[in-house]
């Protein structure tokens, strides 16, 4: 079998996503899971973009071990400098450097003669494999591209020394049979193909990312890109999830296999969902949270007589238990740790009596506790990393007539614990509210969602909250098993985000000002 390489770009193209706002500890937690997932190159962000994600890539590189970690860079020394700077501790620096090559790019955004930006990109090629031991070079907007005027600029690129040769759909605007002849149309006619390896990248503007991905892989491409969960700019990139457990399950027609320990879908998805605030809509393949879930009779009859009659991925493949085993009260540690490691979770003994503890607590409230119950769980408890900031310790909330009343209890990122009471027309106005008054500055909020972890009157609840505060805008997230509870916490959530972004941006302008 032919193995194909999994690119993944969630946290630089998937973090493009409208509203999505990732900390710096958040970013590394995601990471170590592609880690886990089994990805042959992340790409951590675009080091010379902001002083942020300059840190997060150097944060990535230094930690991630066991795949390779790459940055993205314009066809400029500054930003391939800025890279290597960033990159240069990590297990396997890769670069990815970019250059428009279509018509109305070359003319409108870059204001480049095609000749022009042949040389640039030869230029920079060159100067970054002379630092860099793996080079991606990226002809961005391809399809809309002159397809000699690719060859002609590819065959540059791998004379200059790129290692890999990208032809991203950048606008989402290729057929999987045009996308397919255009792989084929530049093996046959660059000189030196051969000498590099060619990748897909395609984004969903036509819903057709996946397929046109899959129609890359038929005609021998050996790097796929993508993001979980399908995130990125406008309608996103192709979801790496669905593109892999095709893979998986299509064996019989693309015969390829990849790296990826595919049991941990589930547990990536939700914490790309958890971090990003991008809810996973319920009927999307793979992950969503209706994709196992038989409704009508006839199904449910078929299922119960043999699951291959309507089922033809099996849960468990993807990392989401078998359900053999339903925990409640009197499930013990042992049980717990089997269900854990089917879930793919990965636990030091510590995060392990965390997170059991958390499990009775929940089972208190609930009688019987799913998988995605665990898999919240687990991901609430952050494994360690977070970084301090406003955690809530207590909420009341009582209604008079038509008045509602609430007071909090939140300890501030200084460890002190502040109560405040406030009032409001509704339950969340009057959390909000007093929230307001926690943290001493006004917020507006801009958006709030709420959805059950799973189904019964017992579910946990999460809510997705958005809110500008102070000119910063962020999204912010809450479980819990009671809605006011995770609303009071999806409000601090979003504060913590917008103050950590500015402490960011302030440090980024001492450090202007130093330099
Ligand atoms: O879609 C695109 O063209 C990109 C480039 C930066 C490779 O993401
Ligand atoms: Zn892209």
């Amino acid at each position: 079998m032919r193995k194909v390489d999994v690119f993944d770009t969630t946290l630089r193209d998937g973090e493009q996503s409208a509203g999505v706002n990732l900390h710096r500890h958040e970013k590394l937690e995601i990471a170590l899971q592609l880690e886990r997932y089994g990805v042959d190159v992340m790409e951590a962000g675009f080091p010379a973009s902001s002083q942020g994600d300059f840190q997060s890539v150097q944060d990535i590189a230094r930690r991630v071990k066991s795949c390779s970690v790459a940055g993205l860079a314009r066809a400029s020394r500054g930003d391939i400098d800025a890279a290597w700077e960033a990159l240069r501790e990590g297990t396997e620096p890769r670069l990815h450097i970019f250059l428009a090559t279509s018509p109305i790019h070359m003319e409108y955004k870059l204001r480049m003669t095609p000749d022009a930006v042949v040389a640039a990109a030869e230029d920079s090629v060159r100067y970054a494999a002379a630092k860099f031991p793996y080079v991606e070079w990226s002809a961005e907007d391809a399809t809309r591209s002159d397809w000699d005027f690719l060859v002609r600029i590819v065959t540059a690129a791998i004379h200059a020394g790129a290692s890999v040769i990208n032809l991203p759909d950048t606008v989402g605007y290729t057929t999987p049979e045009e996308y397919a002849a255009l792989f084929q149309y530049l093996r046959e006619h660059v000189p030196n193909a051969h000498k590099a390896k060619f990748s897909a990248h395609c984004h969903d503007d036509l819903g057709l990312a996946v397929s046109n991905t899959l129609a890359a892989i038929a005609v021998g491409v050996d790097q796929i890109e993508g993001t979980i969960n399908g995130i990125g700019e406008r309608a996103g990139n192709a979801a790496l999830e669905e593109v892999l457990t095709a893979l998986a399950i299509r064996k019989d027609v693309y015969q390829v296999e990849t790296s990826i320990q595919l049991e941990q879908t589930a547990l990536t998805s939700k914490l790309v969902s958890k971090l990003t605030g991008l809810i996973v809509p319920p009927n999307k393949a793979v992950v969503g949270n209706n994709a196992f879930a038989h409704e009508s009779g006839i199904h449910q009859d078929g299922v119960l007589k043999h699951t291959l009659t309507y089922e033809i991925i099996r849960p468990e493949m993807v990392g989401y238990g078998s359900n053999r085993m339903v925990l409640g009260k009197h499930s013990g540690r042992h049980a717990f740790r089997e269900k854990c490691i089917e879930l793919g979770i990965h636990f030091d003994e510590e995060t392990f009596l965390a997170l059991f503890k958390a499990f009775k607590e929940l089972t208190d409230h609930k009688k019987e506790v799913t998988d995605d119950d665990i898999l919240a769980l687990y991901l609430e408890s952050g494994g360690g990393q977070q970084e301090r900031g406003y955690e809530l310790e207590f909420l009341h909330v009582t209604y008079t007539e038509n008045r509602t009343t609430t007071a909090i209890g939140a300890s501030a990122p200084s460890g002190r614990v502040i109560r405040e009471v406030a009032t409001g027309a509704g339950t969340v106005e009057s959390i909000y509210n007093t929230v307001e008054r926690i943290v001493e500055e006004k917020m507006e909020l801009q958006d709030y969602r709420i959805q059950s972890t799973t189904g019964g009157q017992d579910s946990l609840a999460e809510v997705y909250v958005k809110v500008a505060l102070g000119g910063g805008v962020g999204s912010g997230r809450g479980v819990d098993n009671d809605v006011l509870a995770a609303s009071a916490k999806a409000f601090l959530d979003a504060v913590n985000r917008i103050q950590w972004k500015r402490q960011l941006g302030e440090a980024a302008l001492a450090a202007t000002a130093e330099g």
